[in-house]
């Protein structure tokens, strides 16, 4: 065993570990190069100091990457679904779930680039999780973005993923928003678009508020209700005790349901699952109470209920307030346990922005303290910021107006180019799919944790590391079979093995991309590890740099028919890898633009 370390052309140089070995580094090496025999997959090795080089045979590499990507096939959604309901016992009725958008084919299981390092493990991702009523920011944009990721990657790594959105939708902030819709709200505005509307009477009954305590003390009057003992009932029969207070709620919850799902479909994304802070059984939260005055970590202070975390490096953090309400922690805390007990997972991951990464270590720690030992199975993914999100005029920012503004500014880039726009047949869908890919793929080629800045300019361009960059790679590799055809055509997947002649693929840069593909399955893993959507990125944009400096080398059109049958194939399978990635990344690769 040795470190790895890949040259230029791919093939590896192994480095004699120096302290487990008796004899000195560099004469093993000498030694191990000596006796090497060529095999079918290694043609030479030479010794480099205490270094060992490997040279592959590119011809075996070539027939066996080709033929590995070459097993590549797409679930089609509705049989994609069915493998994730097995784990959660959900059927596409239930809690909302959404059927995953037609343009989303996720790899097969057994498809290149996947593994079942976690077959059999259940994991459930809980990301997006946007507050209702209140603006869906960068943040949560963040969380959809990374956590949709990360719940495909799961996937392609063999796990059952169940894909859960988390939303924002109890607390005192709906008192207020009660209140405020009073005095503002307008049943026809709430049906056109609930989110934009509630937000509306939201920050004007805010404003009043900050005059006005009689709105507050209004505010929790109206949680209390909703809390005492109205909730269980109004989830399980639709009736309540303040029905009205209730049913107004469940209509606000309902109706912004309705507006995120077209987002997300809009985005490629998709949930199992539309739990919520409502979802919470009261029960839960009052045997999390019961279970930590048991395990004697809690004290009382001013009629409310805390939990001191200082002698963990934490803070002190009420679990109960003074009037008995629940607290965000609490909900998160019974909410963790409720899920446990349904779905006995293997591991549950929360997508959540590091501003809230001290919440988040609180709650898994009182979980770990109240004697749960799958708390250690619980983690935290966070996020950096996004810096100046905002559309080009400045104002106030929704989702829906960061993609319609991509959109545009897509469209404008791509109608500089004049006879090239004239060949896109339709411009609308193009330049929205090329808008989304630029702003998740912006949000992906970083670390996590880093901030970054949103720049209109630099994530919209067709050149440097951008989501266009990708999507144009990716249409040059599917025109490569049209344009070629019918001269030279590829024959269907099963016949290409034993027709096409790999051996032929001897130039350095056909080597090099044959490296690069063949690394692909371990770049999953890999990203797997380290969790950051950057792992895929890189590998996207390294397999896209190295096509684009092919194409006048790796000519298809006017060579001999084995010569361009073989590179075609090699193109092809470059388009399927390149496409993966892109999938993957929850990108919709574009066929044609
Ligand atoms: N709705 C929360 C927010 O917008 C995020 C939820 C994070 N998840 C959790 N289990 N606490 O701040």
């Amino acid at each position: 065993s040795g470190k790895t370390g890949k040259n230029v052309q791919g093939d590896f140089t192994v480095a004699v570990p120096r302290f487990r070995l008796k004899a000195k580094p560099n004469e093993v090496a000498e030694k191990l190069a000596a006796a090497f025999k060529p095999t079918p997959y290694l043609a030479s090795v030479s010794a480099n100091g205490a270094f060992v080089f490997f040279n592959c045979q590119v011809n075996a590499l070539a027939s066996l990457v080709l033929n590995q990507v070459n097993t590549q096939t797409y679930l089609t959604p509705d049989e994609d679904h069915s493998a994730l309901s097995t784990f959660a016992n959900l059927s596409l009725s239930d809690s909302g779930a959404d059927k995953p958008p037609a343009g989303l084919k996720l790899l097969k299981k057994n498809g290149y680039g996947t593994n079942q390092s976690g077959k059999g493990k259940n994991i459930i991702v809980e990301f997006s999780s946007p507050n209702i009523a209140k603006p869906f920011h960068a943040g949560h944009l963040r969380s959809t973005i990374i956590g949709a990721f990360l719940a495909n990657l799961y996937e392609a790594n063999g796990y059952n993923v169940l894909r859960m959105n988390y939303l924002g939708d109890w607390g005192k902030q709906f008192g207020i928003l009660a209140v405020g819709f009073e005095r503002y709200g307008s049943e026809e505005e709430l049906e056109k678009d609930a989110i934009t509307h509630l937000y509306d009477v939201y920050v004007k009954i805010n404003k009043d508020g900050e005059t006005d305590e009689s709105i507050h003390d209004r505010a929790r009057e109206f949680f209390v209700k909703m809390e005492a003992g109205t909730r269980l009932i109004v989830l399980i029969i639709g009736l309540a005790g303040d029905e009205e207070a209730v049913a107004l709620w469940k209509k606000f919850r309902d109706l912004s349901i309705v507006k995120y799902k077209e987002t997300y479909a809009r985005l490629n994304i998709y949930f199992d699952l539309y739990s919520g802070e409502s979802q919470v059984s009261q029960k839960a939260q009052t045997d999390a109470l019961e279970a930590l005055q048991k395990s004697g970590i809690v004290e009382e202070s001013q009629g409310a209920l805390i939990v001191d975390l200082r002698k963990y490096k934490l803070e002190k953090t009420v679990v109960r307030k003074k009037d008995g309400t629940s607290v965000y922690i609490t909900r998160d805390i019974g909410g963790a346990v409720e899920r446990y007990e349904k779905y006995k997972f293997d591991k549950m991951v929360y997508v959540v922005a590091s501003q809230q990464d001290l919440h988040l270590a609180q709650f898994f720690k009182v979980l770990d303290l109240m004697g749960y030992d799958w708390a250690k199975t619980l983690q935290h993914v966070n996020f950096g910021m996004v810096l100046g999100m905002s559309t080009r005029k400045g104002t106030a920012v929704f989702l829906e107006q960061i993609l319609d503004e991509s959109k545009r500014v897509m469209h404008d880039v791509m109608r500089k180019n004049e006879d090239k726009y004239a060949a896109i047949e339709d411009p609308e869908y193009t330049s929205d799919k090329l808008g989304i890919t630029a702003v998740k793929v912006q949000d992906m080629s970083g670390k996590r944790i880093n901030n970054y800045e949103f720049k209109w300019e630099r994530m919209t361009s067709f050149e440097g590391d951008t989501g266009p960059y990708l999507q144009y790679a990716h249409v040059r590799l599917s025109s490569v079979e049209r344009k070629n055809a019918p001269d030279v055509v590829l024959p269907p997947p099963a016949e290409r093995p034993s027709t096409i002649d790999t051996s032929l693929l001897t130039e350095p840069k056909a080597r090099e991309i044959l490296l690069l593909l063949g690394q692909y399955p371990d770049v999953v893993r890999a990203a797997l590890k380290s969790l950051e959507p950057s792992t895929i990125c890189t590998f996207a944009f390294r397999l896209s740099h190295l096509i684009s400096s092919a194409w006048e080398t790796l000519i298809v059109k006017g060579q001999p028919r084995d010569v361009a049958l073989a590179r075609l194939w090699l193109y092809v399978s470059a388009k399927d890898v390149l496409g993966s990635a892109m999938r993957l990344l929850t990108l919709e690769p574009l066929e044609r633009m």
